[in-house]
């Protein structure tokens, strides 16, 4: 069962603001509570200017180890690869050691980057933070409804051969890896995304209902998709 807390901005702006606080809070923490910050990030376009105010944020980098949640089976300077979008946007310009950012390695097929980035979680029981988006029929990074959302037997990363949001080839984490999280973010926005979260809130059988972290999950939602 999802423990969902909403909350509804008024404007975009507003929203990012309030996202890169949520962030740097998380950060702060985790590194004082256990010297590191585990982050997931979401792929898609709506994260993007978040990232980018996080260029100017006032943290210890040192202290930050990325992960994602999702990725395209593209090459790896391919622009719609959400590792390039993070490292141009925000990665690049700041001082996390390389061996801290973990970039799923789709370029390599979708089952072979799985296998590589499940072992490469191993002794990671928890994320600090997970970001999220949402898709337009309720997907979420790269789970999508009446597809599988664990793999069997059970891993932490699955590869997606046949998604309906090109490229069809993608890794995701699964929903059980995704859920094992101290928080988890939602970022939606526009009013694309307004028939989804209606169905959420429905209670419809969608991906994102599948993420169940035990402090529950936050939304961040524009009011034209929360309208
Ligand atoms: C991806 C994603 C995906 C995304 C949503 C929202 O790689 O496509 O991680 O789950 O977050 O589709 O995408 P937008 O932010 O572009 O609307």
């Amino acid at each position: 069962m999802q423990v969902a807390r909403w909350t509804t901005f008024a404007t975009v702006a507003a929203l990012r603001s309030a996202a890169v606080d949520f962030i740097l809070q998380s950060a702060e923490a985790a590194i004082n509570a256990r010297g590191r910050f585990d982050i997931v990030l979401a792929g898609g376009s709506t994260p993007k200017q978040i990232y980018e105010s996080l260029r100017r944020a006032r943290t210890d980098w040192s202290k930050w180890h990325i992960w994602y949640g999702d990725e395209r089976c593209l090459p790896p300077e391919h622009a719609d690869r959400n590792s390039k979008m993070a490292s141009d946007a925000w990665l690049a310009a700041v001082d996390i050691p390389v061996a801290q950012v973990h970039p799923m390695p789709t370029e390599h097929g979708s089952v072979e980057a799985a296998k590589t980035y499940s072992l490469a979680l191993q002794g990671l029981a928890e994320f600090d933070l997970v970001l999220l988006g949402l898709g337009e029929d309720g997907h979420t990074a790269s789970l999508f409804p009446g597809q599988q959302w664990e793999s069997e037997p059970p891993a932490p990363a699955i590869p997606v051969s046949d998604a309906p949001k090109p490229p069809s080839d993608r890794v995701s984490l699964s929903a059980s890896r995704l859920s094992q999280a101290r928080q988890v973010l939602f970022i939606v926005t526009g009013a694309g995304k307004k028939e989804a979260v209606r169905q959420w809130r429905n209670g419809e059988p969608l991906p994102v209902h599948a993420i169940t972290p035990q402090a529950g999950v936050d939304i961040f939602a524009d009011a034209e998709a929360a309208e």
